[in-house]
């Protein structure tokens, strides 16, 4: 069966169709604070949950760190490929399912990040799952950057059955209108998003409302394995 959270393959398969892609080429600011902030070497392994079409994964790459990026999106680990040999850096692309990962990744990390990714979860017990799965992942002591679209205020869910029915949205690059795919959205407050943290096994060390140009206001977390 189709999962809802899988609605992006069909957006991708469409804008790449057009010869484009759906995301911007610019690597995530806060991801950026995050890897000085910890001082990551670039000796280390760095795992990428939900990568969509690699724009984080393959400038870090392109500056000299070890990545492996997991999508459940065939079309955007297929994109990603291409990119990857364009740009003539190497990445350890996987397309996984990110709740059922640790069947299929049999290591651990000291740094995993996952950027808009979480926000396309709305069921509970499929944000759990995706965090309790990526707690597994961490070494001891790993640590783990969030970041998702939202204010830390509003609280709402899109409807998952429609995940996957076609609505007029804005290509921001190119300007122009495209009927894709309307994927899923759960906008989460602070104080809940909070406690699924903390219920998955993470510490949490530092919270921050900050603003990117690809999803404007987010809820960025700096979080430790418990
Ligand atoms: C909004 S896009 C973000 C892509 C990329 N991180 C970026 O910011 O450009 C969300 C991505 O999460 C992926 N995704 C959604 N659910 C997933 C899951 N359960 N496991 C792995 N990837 C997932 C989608 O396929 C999509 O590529």
């Amino acid at each position: 069966m189709k999962k809802y959270y899988n609605a992006y393959e069909e957006r991708y398969k469409k804008i790449h169709e057009e010869g484009l892609l759906w995301a911007s080429k610019n690597p995530t600011p806060e991801l950026i604070n995050w890897i000085d902030y910890y001082n990551i070497s670039i000796d280390d392994d760095i795992c990428e949950i939900g990568c969509g079409e690699g724009r984080d994964a393959l400038y870090l790459a392109e500056h000299g760190y070890k990545l492996t990026g997991i999508d459940i999106s065939e079309e955007a680990i297929r994109k990603c490929g291409e990119l990857s040999k364009e740009r003539k850096v190497h990445v350890n692309w996987i397309v996984s399912d990110a709740l059922y990962l640790n069947k299929k990744l049999n290591r651990q990390y000291d740094w995993i990040y996952s950027v808009g990714t979480l926000h396309m979860l709305v069921e509970d017990k499929d944000r759990q799952q995706f965090l309790k799965t990526i707690n597994s992942l961490l070494k001891p002591r790993g640590k783990f950057l969030l970041i998702n679209m939202g204010n830390g205020e509003v609280e709402r869910k899109s409807d998952v059955s429609k995940a996957f029915e076609l609505q007029e949205r804005n290509h921001t690059i190119s300007g122009k209108t495209f009927e894709v795919a309307g994927t899923s959205y759960r906008a989460i407050n602070w104080e809940n998003h909070k406690k699924e943290l903390e219920d998955a096994g993470f510490i949490i060390e530092k919270m921050l409302n900050t603003r990117n140009e690809e999803y404007f206001k987010c809820m960025t977390v700096y979080l430790t394995k418990d």
